[in-house]
């Protein structure tokens, strides 16, 4: 920490820029809560955290999807516990951050990764109660997430949180309107919030992947076709993996993120983006 500095960034910024950011177990002591992480790029972000030495507390909608994931990673020697929760839900939220509080005694870190598409087609042709839900899940819970975990990250001298965008938000992809809409609106809470947190000693960042090979983008994979189509759209070198963007949302929660505040890193293989 430089001389001087005002003691609310001492927090954020880390004791000294690179006292402990080339350490492997960047997060050693240090809880995190990771949304939809029982799949795909959230179960690679659960894995990258505990892997730091973050205690991880993950969830999602199903039961069995949770139970899956956390006997994996426990299985892996990470110290990871998980209870369900539809994000679109205010009680799941709260009963979440609730257990996270019980087994754990902290929240640092949240890395809201959950989102849905529900409509594949002219973005005209989604009517009312589609925008809802995609709002609803999508950025509306986002920011009720982050809401709910700021005191407690307060109480800790500080946090960092990660909100899961995707390239979609820099550039709409074609049939999937709402979707894209929702996630630009992610990369605008990112900033709106950044300003107002920092003081309170946390950072907030976003990560837009691009494609990247899970079950929730197999429509636009599976099929090379396809798959060299929306590579070739986006401008990107090759499909992604989920490890690949868990990386990414490392370096930006631990130590080594620590001067990265109000940003939307793009993780896509070379496709080029901006709003
Ligand atoms: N894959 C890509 O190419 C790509 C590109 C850009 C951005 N993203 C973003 O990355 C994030 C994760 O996507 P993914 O590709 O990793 O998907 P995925 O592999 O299909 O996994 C989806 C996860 O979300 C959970 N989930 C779904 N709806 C939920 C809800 N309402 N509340 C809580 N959990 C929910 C699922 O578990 P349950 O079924 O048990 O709920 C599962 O754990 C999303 O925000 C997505 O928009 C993905």
């Amino acid at each position: 920490m430089w001389r001087g500095a005002p003691s609310r960034f001492r927090a954020v910024f880390g004791g000294s820029p690179m006292s402990s950011g080339g350490s492997p177990r960047s997060l050693e002591g240090k809880v995190a809560l990771v949304t939809a992480g029982t799949d795909g790029i959230g179960l690679a972000v659960a894995e990258a955290l505990g892997v730091a030495g973050a205690q991880v507390f993950l969830s999602s909608r199903k039961q069995q999807n949770v139970e899956r994931a956390v006997t994996h990673l426990r299985g892996r020697g990470l110290q990871v516990s998980g209870v369900t929760c539809h994000v679109g839900r205010a009680e799941d939220r709260e009963r979440m951050v609730q257990a996270a509080l019980d087994t754990f005694g902290a929240i640092d870190i949240l890395v809201s990764n959950a989102a849905v598409n529900p409509h594949l087609g002219p973005t005209l042709e989604a009517d009312e109660g589609t925008w809802d839900k995609v709002f609803q899940v999508n950025v509306t819970a986002a920011a009720m997430l982050v809401r709910l975990v700021v005191p407690h990250m307060e109480k800790r001298g500080g946090g960092a949180i990660v909100l899961m965008s995707s390239i979609a938000g820099y550039r709409p992809m074609a049939g999937l309107g709402p979707y894209s809409v929702s996630k630009s609106a992610l990369l605008g809470l990112v900033a709106a919030l950044s300003p107002e947190l920092l003081p309170r000693g946390i950072r907030i960042n976003g990560v837009a992947p691009g494609l990247i090979r899970t079950r929730f983008s197999q429509a636009l994979w599976k099929d090379e076709a396809m798959r060299e189509q929306a590579l070739g759209a986006l401008g990107a070198q090759r499909l992604g993996t989920p490890p690949e963007v868990a990386q990414a949302v490392l370096f930006l929660v631990a130590p080594q993120g620590s001067l990265v505040a109000g940003q939307t890193l793009l993780v896509a293989g070379g496709a080029l983006a901006r709003l």
